[in-house]
């Protein structure tokens, strides 16, 4: 068969299927009664869809030839008693991200990286978000701790020329959360074309641990892209393994100037599919953190790696680089960010020995299977055999209770990756295929990889919030054609 017209879903070769050959018409196999599926494989994104059959790649940019910037800080545009308050509008914009070419985006604040919020422990934040698109869209806070109708489920919409608001509690510790679109079967289009951004929370024992802060503080949003020679994003689920600019802040394998001091990294991977693993050229990663908060202890890595929607932080000591050095955050695939040491600096930040102890792990009473598996008879991506209905509870959680979820992945025929991303509760991973986690996997975790043939199990207490939330692969082209299911939280009737 035509090699070219080979079916890849999420980096799946699936042969035989060459009747369905591009993104339409799997969306339209798939999608049911939703026509949104339909509207957005026919790229109306709102951000100027392009046929990935008909655009030539543009060509790499020379990496360390463009600065890396940091998404601006969202300023509050009413800062009350106990809560602050954002506005946010969802719009298509236009942004340069190769130098000289114009690609259409659809981001918050019309942003390619939205801006980043900054919160702090106990005071809340409303978001009031406004939708500019001329389709459906909503925002997750994705690792928060967060009331059911305000987590952005995948079917509660916001309507074009709407406006909603989400409440935050922010009642979780110090963390690096992110912000993105999880309209049913239109998030992965909607993550691509720049519905994503950083959400921070802040607290006074973090701030006691005297971490670099401030301009030495800075997210960085990892992820790829086919962008055409015209500028366009090109969004083709069908050939996710053609995603060949890395950017890193919304700009390809860019540069970063740095002084001979400690930085503070927070590395979140908001790509559909690729797996990042990365390291230095020299010096060192010390690890601080994962997805949902601070390790109990610094931890010197040689490499971490980050599947969709995976963060973790790090701080990268600069001072024992001469003036003139560049120091290389490198994936297996190549360059990611070139950190050009300008010269030295005074630094009183410090990396403390002890950050933020983890608590014990109280007894599980539950434990769940839960397989993730391609259907490739039906082209569905399934939890427990089954695709995505809003409609059906999966499982149902008692209110205080903790549970152990094991999770498979059972793709070991197509070596399909997948991963797994539960909403409202940061878990615990306790092991691998039986084996205990490795210390940078062993803190607050939201989502965790699954390799293909692998069992982890996690373990997480429902406490606090009832109702509806999703769980699901993370690889966003996974969830939208049906590797999602629902939780619901209850409270325990006499
Ligand atoms: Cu990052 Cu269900 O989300
Ligand atoms: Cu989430
Ligand atoms: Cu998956």
């Amino acid at each position: 068969m035509d090699r070219r017209r080979m079916l890849t879903l999420g980096g799946l070769a699936v042969g035989g299927v060459a009747a369905v050959s591009s993104a339409v018409s799997v969306s339209a196999a798939l999608k049911g009664e939703d026509r949104t599926a339909e509207r957005h494989a026919h790229g109306d994104a709102g951000g100027g869809g392009t046929d990935a059959r008909t655009v030539a790649a543009a060509p790499l940019v020379e990496p360390f030839s463009v600065a890396m910037p940091v998404p601006p800080v969202l300023r509050p545009t009413y800062v009350g008693s106990t809560s602050d308050l954002y506005q946010l509008p969802v719009r298509a914009g236009t942004v340069e991200i190769l130098p000289g070419l114009a690609t259409p985006v659809v981001g918050y604040n019309g942003q390619f990286v939205g801006p980043t919020i900054r919160a702090r422990k106990g005071r809340a934040v409303a978001l009031q978000v406004t939708n500019q698109l001329t389709n459906p869209t909503n925002v997750h806070l994705h690792g928060g701790f967060t009331p059911a109708v305000h987590d952005g489920h995948p079917m509660d919409f916001i309507a074009p020329g709407a406006t909603r608001s989400y409440a935050y509690p922010n009642l979780q510790h110090a963390t690096t959360l992110w912000y993105h679109d999880h309209s049913h079967h239109a998030e992965a289009e909607h993550i691509y074309r720049g519905l994503h951004g950083f959400y921070l929370i802040e607290d006074d024992a973090e701030r006691a641990l005297g971490l670099p802060s401030g301009q030495y503080d800075i997210p960085i949003l990892l992820r790829d892209a086919l962008i055409g020679a015209d500028g366009s994003l090109v969004f083709d689920p069908t050939n996710a393994d053609n995603r060949p600019h890395i950017l890193a802040n919304g700009k390809p394998q860019p540069y970063l100037r740095v002084t001979g001091r400690r930085y503070r990294f927070r590395l979140l991977n908001a790509s559909l599919h690729r797996i990042f693993r990365l390291r230095l050229d020299r010096g060192q990663l010390i690890q601080i953190g994962t997805d949902g908060g601070l390790l109990p202890a610094p931890l010197a890595v040689s490499e971490v790696r980050l599947t969709p929607g995976e963060r973790v932080e790090v701080v990268v000591d600069f001072a024992g680089q001469p003036a003139g050095t560049r120091v290389v955050l490198e994936d297996t695939s190549g360059p990611v960010i070139g950190f050009d040491v300008t010269g030295p600096a005074t630094d009183d930040s410090r990396v403390p020995d002890r950050l933020i102890p983890l608590p014990a792990l109280p007894a599980a009473t539950v434990t769940r299977d839960v397989a993730l598996s391609f259907d490739p008879s039906k082209l569905a991506f399934t939890v427990n055999g089954k695709t995505y209905d809003a409609t059906r509870v999966d499982v149902q959680v008692v209110n205080g209770t903790t549970e152990i979820w094991r999770v498979t992945n059972r793709d070991t025929a197509f070596g399909i990756h997948h991963n797994f991303h539960l909403h409202l509760v940061q878990f615990r991973l306790l092991d691998r295929d039986g084996v205990p986690p490795a210390p940078g996997e062993a803190g607050w975790k939201d989502t965790v990889h699954v390799p293909p043939g692998s069992t982890v199990r996690v373990q997480a207490t429902f406490s606090g919030f009832t109702g509806k939330y999703a769980f699901h692969c993370h690889f966003p082209e996974h969830s939208s054609l049906g590797m999602m299911a629902q939780f619901e939280v209850v409270n325990k009737t006499a």
